[in-house]
């Protein structure tokens, strides 16, 4: 069984659908870590309705990121964690944990790759007036969502759709692709490793 830990910065509904989808025995894994570097986000009263333990902090208290970095590596270290889930994490990864996961860190964005990368992806799509927009899961890489694609699906825009319309049928389809894939990635591991 795969030790991850999932990153989050908000709501955390992709955190729920992963923690729900282990429940239900569709994906062999243990969420043995939540990281938040936003201290009151939603997800944390998920984690502790969960049972899952947290890592916590504000990023301003570092001088650097290479320092937050240190900690959470130290954190993630003493938990034997082997994949790293970003799930709504809103920065970018830096060198620190790169050099020890790469290769072995995942990331959602709702957006097809390359089309929309970094901040406000719904938004933009529908700013770009996009036929089509939907769901990328990708490696991490030091970019802006830059990282090699795994998997994605689309979602049709409709003329009336507002961000709010779009992001929900958007993350209907996180809920179901992110699980799915991970399952996939970490079965692929067993038999010979992923290629990044
Ligand atoms: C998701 O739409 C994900 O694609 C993006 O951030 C959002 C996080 O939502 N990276 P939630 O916190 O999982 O509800």
């Amino acid at each position: 069984m795969k030790k991850i830990a999932v990153f989050a910065s908000g709501s955390g509904s992709n955190f729920q659908a992963i923690v729900d989808a282990i429940k239900e025995k569709k994906l062999n894994a243990e969420v043995s870590l939540l990281v938040c570097d936003k201290p009151g986000a939603r997800v944390i009263e998920r984690a502790e309705e969960a049972g899952v333990e947290y890592f916590t902090f504000f990023p301003k208290q570092y001088e650097t990121k290479a320092e937050f970095e240190t900690e959470i590596l130290k954190r993630l270290r003493a938990k034997g964690i082997e994949f790293i889930v970003l799930a709504g994490y809103m920065r970018l990864i830096g060198g620190t944990l790169l050099a020890d996961f790469e290769g072995r860190i995942v990331n959602i964005h709702p957006s097809l790759l390359p089309d929309f990368p970094g901040k406000d992806a719904i938004g933009q799509a529908l700013e770009a007036q996009a036929g089509v927009s939907g769901v990328t899961v990708h490696y991490v890489d030091s970019g802006m969502d830059t990282g090699p694609v795994i998997a994605q699906k689309a979602v049709m825009i409709r003329k009336e759709d507002t961000i709010e319309s779009l992001q929900q049928r958007i993350q209907q389809v996180e809920h179901e692709l992110f699980p799915r894939v991970l399952e996939e990635l970490f079965n692929q591991e067993k038999v010979g490793g992923v290629q990044s």
